[in-house]
């Protein structure tokens, strides 16, 4: 029987428990008129369920914990960072290792040392910061995602890979423009959708025609193997970590935030190659964030990060949180509601735009969803949509990402529930309108009215 059962449990158990705290639907709705219907204004004890990020907001193991009371708080030569840079390296293969406070500041040294004005950066899809990183240095960040993430219902098992024949054009068109190409896996921005290795292949050999640089966004790697291993053909018999270090052994560097598959609560590594280019990475990261045997960490942080990315690699854990993701929904699904297809690792994407087709893109559809998710159920969920991306906005969805070891399948079973209830109700959603923004990154700022 073994390996045969129906059930796949949280491979974990519990000993140690933070309350929720319940609210009534009178005091959400207070809470939405305090915070001018923005979920980003709640505070903790307004929230019930929260699946507004899955950065940060995992719960760290035993072994942790153990590294927590281990760390080696030396400014110089600390313990914990050999623990740090070893496991780094082993799973890189890189023998640079410098660590940051999280994954943006990586890609704000990597890039100061890296892009300049008037380059250009190619991405499958950029994640927000690393745009912005880009963009601060005056040089044009490009999206070359694959056809197939157009589409939100199509079933392609690789919708995270990047467009082989849009880079090799961008390239050829570029030639000293482009210094380095970025692969983000798996690809937040489409869907939390995985990138095969025959792409990472595909866009590593495209790189060595043209001689640049490949650097993965490896905030997710181990959900990304893991979707390998289930997906891609030759590599079913192979090990999360097998397939994690083929994965880095493509790149020349990799830019990391541990607070996704770090399994940590902060941090985030620089792993590099390149001798020179190191040591100008770590001379900045002297200015900002701290010497290199910390880089903006205390040696607690490290020692829990260094457990994190052994931990993130056990198929009983990837096992479980892809198929907590495939279980949300597909209870989704089976009330009527739209996902992004397929459910990829860390979250599930609500497709707002169908789901509340009566409200029209200027009112905010998915914003409309993420507020009624707030008010009837207490769950908190963030937008991916025309208010985070203004005209831009491919689709309209909603993210409700999953924190890793946090919640139960009764949690998510709650949040089905939850989904469901809107979705009887969704004739009677109404849209919204901003009333005052910010200057950029309007989102978690911005004040909003009902229409
Ligand atoms: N790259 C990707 C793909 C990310 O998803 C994130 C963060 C970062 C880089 C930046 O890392 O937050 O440690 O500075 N994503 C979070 C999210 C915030 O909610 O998806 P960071």
């Amino acid at each position: 029987m073994d390996g045969d059962w129906r059930t796949i449990i949280e491979p974990f158990r519990i000993k140690s428990v933070e309350p929720l705290r319940f609210t009534t639907l009178e005091e959400r709705e207070r809470a939405l008129e305090r915070t001018g219907y923005n979920v980003f204004g709640l505070g903790r004890a307004e929230v019930l369920i929260d699946l507004l990020t899955d950065s940060g907001t995992g719960a760290m193991s035993a072994e942790q914990w153990a590294g927590m009371q281990r760390g080696d708080e030396s400014y110089a030569g600390a313990t914990s960072y050999d623990r740090f840079a070893t496991a780094v390296s082993e799973l890189t293969g890189m023998a640079h290792v410098i660590p940051v406070h999280q994954g943006r500041a990586a890609e704000r040294i990597l890039f100061a040392e890296m892009v300049h004005q008037g380059d250009i950066v190619p991405n499958n899809t950029h994640f927000d910061t690393t745009r912005a990183n880009i963009e601060y240095d005056k040089a044009e960040a490009i999206d070359l995602p694959c056809a197939e993430a157009d589409d939100t219902q199509a079933e392609a098992p690789f919708k995270g890979n990047m467009d082989v024949e849009r880079l090799s054009s961008t390239l050829a068109a570029n030639p000293g423009r482009v210094p380095l190409v970025i692969l983000t896996v798996t690809n937040n921005t489409v869907g939390g959708q995985p990138v095969s290795m025959a792409n990472v292949r595909a866009v590593r050999a495209v790189c060595d025609r043209f001689g640049v640089p490949l650097v993965l966004d490896a905030a997710r790697f181990a959900e990304n193997s893991w979707l390998v291993i289930q997906r891609e053909d030759g590599y079913r018999d192979r090990t999360p970590r097998e397939v994690a270090q083929e994965l880095f052994s493509l790149a020349d560097g990799v830019m990391m935030s541990a607070k996704k598959d770090g399994l940590a609560n902060i941090g985030g590594f620089l792993a590099l190659r390149d001798d020179e280019l190191a040591a100008n990475c770590r001379a900045l990261l002297i200015l900002t964030e701290g010497f290199p045997t910390y880089g903006g960490l205390a040696g607690r942080d490290l020692e829990a990060i260094a457990q994190g990315l052994q931990e993130v690699l056990d198929p009983d854990y990837l096992r479980y949180r892809v198929r907590t993701a495939e279980y949300l929904a597909q209870r989704c699904w089976d009330a009527g509601v739209q996902t992004v297809r397929p459910p990829g690792g860390h979250a599930v994407y609500i497709d707002a735009g169908a789901m509340l087709a009566h409200v029209p893109r200027a009112a905010f559809p998915a914003h409309a969803l993420v507020v009624e998710l707030y008010r009837l159920g207490g769950v908190r969920a963030v937008e991916v949509g025309s208010v985070m991306f203004g005209p831009a906005a491919q689709h309209e969805l909603v993210r409700l990402a999953l924190p890793r070891r946090v919640y139960t399948q009764s949690h998510i079973d709650y949040v089905a529930e939850v989904i469901q209830a809107v979705y009887e109700r969704r004739t009677g959603v109404g849209g919204y309108q901003i009333v005052w923004e910010p200057p950029f990154l309007r989102h978690f700022t911005a004040r909003f009215a009902p229409v």
